[in-house]
């Protein structure tokens, strides 16, 4: 497995290359959800391609840009048991210059939801997105359905700027008692562990509701609220799959999602409908 660290060797290396590529882009710290995506993607492609890099500029002052786990040693063992061709690992200089050129999320459903909580949030992960495209040029690119509004916002850039890349979804992967896999999840005391389940609690109750034919939203919702009381909720939502908002649930159209504080630990969870 190659470890490349500049955008340089890794333009060069994939020059060499005429098969097909997957890639799939991470911060790191690498667990079952990123390993799906990983797997699926040398499953899939002649070569795979995995970036690691915390990328500063989509995170908010405040965040935990210094504190965001890293664990290198394991994440390059994990790469190379995987069957991944090649790590790229970058340096913050490596990546950006001073007074760059920015990329703005869409206006409207780039700051709804966690773009309304984490204003800038969505510009940086698509300036970095597109910068690492350009230097990989993937035939395809692996992304979680776990950040759906990322996936989302990824899948308007490759629209918008006509980019020649096939983005390919992947399924949200649990812990068996069904916490969504986190990089976040290491932040959990004990009891907020326990705490961290209501997400998915809020979430099975909503399909159950659905199953049952209870198809408005605002009772959906309101029906989780009181499964999250015990954290600290910035939002239940339910839109389509375009993100615009909606009142009554369309079956293979809709996402229910779950933004909220255990503690100070800010997880995201979510569901297709
Ligand atoms: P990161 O949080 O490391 O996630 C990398 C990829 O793994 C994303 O596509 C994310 O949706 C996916 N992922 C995380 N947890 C998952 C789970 N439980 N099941 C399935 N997929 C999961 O997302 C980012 O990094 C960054 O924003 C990035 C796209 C790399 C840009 O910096």
């Amino acid at each position: 497995m190659r470890e490349l660290s500049t955008p340089a060797e890794l333009i060069a290396y994939r020059k060499e290359m005429t098969e097909s590529v997957g890639f799939v882009p991470t911060m790191g710290a690498l667990h079952t959800g990123h390993i799906s995506l990983i797997k699926q993607s040398v499953a899939e492609n002649d070569k795979t391609i995995v970036s690691i890099f915390v990328n500063p500029t989509q995170f908010l002052e405040g965040e935990d840009l210094d504190s965001y786990p890293n664990k290198i040693a394991a994440d390059l063992k994990i790469c190379s048991l995987a069957g991944v061709d090649a790590v790229f690992l970058p340096s913050i200089n490596a990546m950006y210059e001073e007074d760059e050129l920015t990329i703005t999320a869409p206006k409207v459903k780039g700051f709804i939801l966690e773009g309304f909580n984490r204003p800038g949030h969505f510009d940086g992960v698509l300036q970095v997105v597109l910068k690492l495209f350009n230097i990989t040029s993937p035939t395809k690119a692996y992304f979680g359905k776990k950040d759906a509004q990322q996936l989302f916002m990824i899948q308007n850039m490759v629209k918008h700027l006509f980019l020649d890349v096939e983005i390919v979804p992947c399924e949200i992967i649990r812990e068996s008692d069904g916490l969504a896999l986190s990089s976040r999840n290491i932040y959990l005391s004990e009891e907020e562990r326990v705490r961290a389940l209501t997400l998915s609690s809020s979430l099975k109750l909503a399909t159950k509701m659905i199953m049952n034919k209870k198809f408005n939203c605002a009772s959906i919702k309101s029906s989780m609220q009181e499964v999250l009381k015990d954290t600290k909720l910035e939002y239940v939502e339910i839109v389509d799959r375009e993100f615009n908002h909606i009142e009554e649930i369309e079956i293979k159209n809709t996402i229910i999602l779950v933004a909220t504080f255990v503690g100070t630990t800010r997880l995201i969870d979510n569901i297709w409908i």
